[in-house]
């Protein structure tokens, strides 16, 4: 009897042991693993303050990078220390725990629009599968504005995965988003940005680069959110909720975060942001999601 017992132990023990080795080996190699991006040709970074305003326009309403990486740019612990591990949206000034002077401007663009760190390493997190289809122009005067900073003195601890962080990138969840990009060829949608205005095809840019997908899912129909407590993303197809709105209740919903019944937005969805977006915008994006297929809700809302 004890003889099985200890061999029961003996197995179970091994298989934990076993599975533990596996988590390891395979998210090592996953966050080890090295992307060569080739170095693009197209960025343009000048100092001329029209485009330093078209990149402060783009990090902090459209590409909505402050959200994350602070208005400041200086960068917060994104994930406290815990069983995920430390995530923080790193410090992008010249300052003390700056990253910035270490980048040229060709680093940045892989950061940007592939995911890639300068040392050729994968960034958590950052949701580059919907930066890679930025506009050469646009990604230029992002590293324009980030240029221009002031320096900001912020130290903050290294990203380290922890146990489950480790389990999660195991599992292949989106949380490695340079895995996800084809880095040899330049999306379409990247070749042909179209020109900005109230259009539906500028509206289709804003939402791509928006990070709309990231949290509504890739037919906006709306999925279960990844921060622990917020409520799942709504439907924001025609068959939606927002198929009953008019423009005028969307663009007040994304000014001042309540919808037409008067209920409230939650914080998760960044309306803050939404909110410093010009009118021609908001009707850009309006025109798009009133044009996107009729999807029925993949999460109830
Ligand atoms: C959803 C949150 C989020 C958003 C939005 C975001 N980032 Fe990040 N970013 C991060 C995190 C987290 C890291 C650090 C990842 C890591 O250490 O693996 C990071 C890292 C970076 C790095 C690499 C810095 C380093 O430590 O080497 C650059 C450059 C960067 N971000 C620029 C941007 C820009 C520009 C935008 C907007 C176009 C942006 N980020 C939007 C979360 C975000
Ligand atoms: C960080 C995740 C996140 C991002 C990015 C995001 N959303 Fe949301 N959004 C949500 C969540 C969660 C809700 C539901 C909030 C609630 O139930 O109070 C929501 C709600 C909405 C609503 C209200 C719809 C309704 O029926 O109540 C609209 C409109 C909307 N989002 C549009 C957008 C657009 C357009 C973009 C991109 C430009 C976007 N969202 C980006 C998470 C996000």
């Amino acid at each position: 009897m004890k003889k099985w017992i200890k061999r029961i132990a003996v197995g179970v023990v091994s298989l934990i042991v076993l599975l533990v080795a596996v988590v390891f080996g395979v998210s090592e190699s996953r966050m080890r693993r090295t992307y060569d991006v080739a170095a693009v040709t197209g960025l343009n970074v000048t100092k001329d303050p029209a485009q330093i305003a078209r990149g402060e326009h783009l990090v902090k309403a459209v590409a909505k990078c402050a959200d994350c990486h602070t208005a400041d740019l200086g960068g917060k612990v994104f994930i406290e220390p815990g069983p995920m591990g430390t995530v923080s949206a790193s410090n992008l000034t010249t300052g003390k725990g700056g990253v910035l002077a270490a980048y040229s401007d060709a680093q940045l663009e892989t950061a940007i629009r592939h995911g890639v760190r300068s040392n050729g390493r994968p960034l958590l997190i950052m949701p580059s599968d919907e930066y890679q289809h930025l506009g050469d122009a646009d990604v230029s005067a992002i590293i324009a504005y980030l240029r221009a900073l002031p320096p900001v003195n912020r130290e903050l601890p290294r990203t380290k995965l922890g146990p489950i962080g480790r389990v999660v990138v195991t599992t292949g969840a989106p949380i490695i988003p340079a895995a996800n990009i084809d880095h040899e060829t330049v999306p379409a949608s990247r070749a042909a940005v179209p020109p900005v205005g109230p259009t539906r095809e500028y509206g289709q840019y804003l939402v791509s680069v928006g990070g709309c997908r990231g949290c509504h899912g890739p037919e906006l129909a709306g999925q279960a959110s990844f921060e622990p407590g917020a409520p799942p993303s709504a439907n924001i197809t025609p068959a939606g909720p927002m198929g009953r709105w008019s423009e005028a209740d969307f663009v007040r919903a994304m000014r001042t975060g309540a919808r037409p019944d008067g209920s409230k937005i939650a914080e998760f969805m960044p309306w803050r942001s939404m909110a410093t977006h010009t009118d021609d915008e908001l009707r850009a994006i309006w025109l798009y999601l009133r044009s996107v297929p009729r999807v029925a809700s993949s999460a109830k809302s």
